[in-house]
Formats: C-alpha cells, structure tokens, sequence
C-alpha cells in the first residue's frame, strides 16, 4: 500500500493515479451511453415546431434574446414555484440549436407561453418600458415592421430533418402555406396546420393584419414554449409514451 504522502511528494505517481481514477470515472458515465437508444424519454405532447413558430425562433436567436434570456427551468423549489414545472429532456429536444442559455439578465423564459397576451408582448418588445419602467431590455420596434422573410422556409425545416427532427415530406411540402395560414384564422389551411402542429395556436399575433411580421413569428414563439406537455397528466414516474 503506497502512503498518501508518496503520492503527494511524487507528481508523476500522483498523475498516473489520477489520470486512473478519471478514466473509470469517466466510463462508468460515458460508457453506457453508446448502448442506449435514448436518453430523452418521449414526452406525450412533444411535437415539431409549426414553420411559423420555427421562424420566429430564428428570430429570438438572430436578435441574440438567449445573452439575456434562458429557457431551463432547474428542478429547485425556487425555480418551480416561479417558473412553473422544471424542464424536461424531451422539452428541448427538437432544438438546434438549444436554447438553454446561461445568463438571466431577465426571466427564464421557457414557460412563458400563455404567461401573456399578445398585444402584452406586442407593446412589451416595442417599448419594454412602456410596460415594466425600470426594464433594461431593449426594445424591439422594427420587428412589427419588417415582413418576415420565409422563402427558404422549406428548406429549414429540411435541415432540421437531417439533424433527426421528424418532420415528414408532407410537412416540408407545406411548409410556406402553413406558415401563411398560422396567422390566419380563416384561411383554408388553418385546419390543416392544426392537425400537422397539434396545440398550434392560430391567430395574428401583432395586431396587425396588414404584414406578416417578423414580430408575429416571435410572438407565436413565445406563446407556445413551455406549453406543449400537458402537466396535469405528465407523471415523472414512468408511462408518458406518446
Ligand atoms: C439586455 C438584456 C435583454 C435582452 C437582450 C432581451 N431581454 Fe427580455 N427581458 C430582460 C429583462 C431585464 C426583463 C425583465 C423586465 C421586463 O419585463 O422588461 C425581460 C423580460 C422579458 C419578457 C417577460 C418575461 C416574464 O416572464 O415576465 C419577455 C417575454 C422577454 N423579455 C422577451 C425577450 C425577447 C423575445 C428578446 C429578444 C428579442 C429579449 N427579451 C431580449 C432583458 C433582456
């Protein structure tokens, strides 16, 4: 048995136990996860996002929301009761890129879908002042203003299919024409985009018929995270399979 303070004295001897002691505490963790299937357990509830709602995340990640935002509720007592029901694997599990953040300069932001109405977030990222004065967030006015630009809207989501999203070809096909029709109620397609986006929330988000706005991306965005998996039956203890 060497003493501990040969090992100590003998940095060379103390590396090599180390390096040791590492590798078996490494695969012990790694190990298995090249014999799982998956780490995320499926989640009832748990879809792809509509195209309009995966516009508008391009948008929330252009305007670089996650340096003042995240979207990761930890499972602490504080976190929960402000926040709601902590985060799930599955929750994030058709982001890419994920959107967990590591800064709160403002609030967590993955329940916050529903939390407000849309002309709340309207004013809000207009004006945040308007709304909370001592906000320090900026405000967002242009966004309300610029049509948003979709003509690749097909193609992003074929990307996301090949980093595992299951949209099917159907999907993909219909990608602009649901997009359109998320932001009408009354268009033909609404039904539609109802059946491919199950919860998909149909209506102008911006108060403003007239464009189609980057805004109402980022809005119907924000009011869908967090909102998919239905709490009130999720169990943490097991059957949740879709
Ligand atoms: C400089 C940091 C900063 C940036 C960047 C920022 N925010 Fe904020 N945000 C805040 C702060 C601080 C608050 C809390 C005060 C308030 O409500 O305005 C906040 C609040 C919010 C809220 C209300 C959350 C709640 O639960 O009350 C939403 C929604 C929001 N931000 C969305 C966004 C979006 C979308 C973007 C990107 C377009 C963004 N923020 C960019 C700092 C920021």
């Amino acid at each position: 048995m060497i003493s501990h303070d040969k090992i100590e004295k003998n940095s060379m001897l103390l590396l090599v136990l180390v390096l040791i002691t590492v590798s078996i505490g490494g695969l012990v963790e790694i190990a298995p996860l090249f014999y799982l299937k998956s780490t995320i357990e499926t989640v009832r509830g748990m879809r792809p996002y509509s195209p309009l709602e995966l516009a508008g995340r391009q948008i929330y990640i252009r305007e670089g929301c996650y340096n003042c935002h995240s979207q990761m509720i930890r499972s602490l007592r504080d976190e929960v009761e402000r926040y709601g029901h902590y985060s799930l694997a599955a929750e994030s599990m058709y982001d890419h890129p994920f959107q967990w953040g590591s800064k709160r300069t403002g609030p967590d932001l993955a329940r916050v879908g529903g939390r407000y109405s849309d002309e709340w977030h309207t004013d809000h990222l207009k004006a945040p002042r308007s709304i909370v004065p001592e906000s320090i967030m900026p405000g967002y006015p242009f966004l309300a203003k610029t049509p948003l630009e979709y003509d690749d809207i097909a193609a992003h989501l074929e990307t996301n299919r090949m980093v595992g999203v299951p949209y099917d070809d159907v999907m993909i096909k219909n990608a602009r024409i649901d997009l359109e029709a998320q932001v009408d109620p009354d268009s033909d397609g609404a039904e539609a985009v109802l059946q491919r986006y199950p919860k998909a929330q149909i209506r102008d988000f911006d108060g403003d018929a007239k464009i189609l706005s980057e805004m109402d991306a980022l809005i119907a965005y924000l009011q869908m995270l967090g909102t998919l998996v239905d709490f009130d039956v999720y169990k943490a203890d097991g059957d949740n399979l879709r």
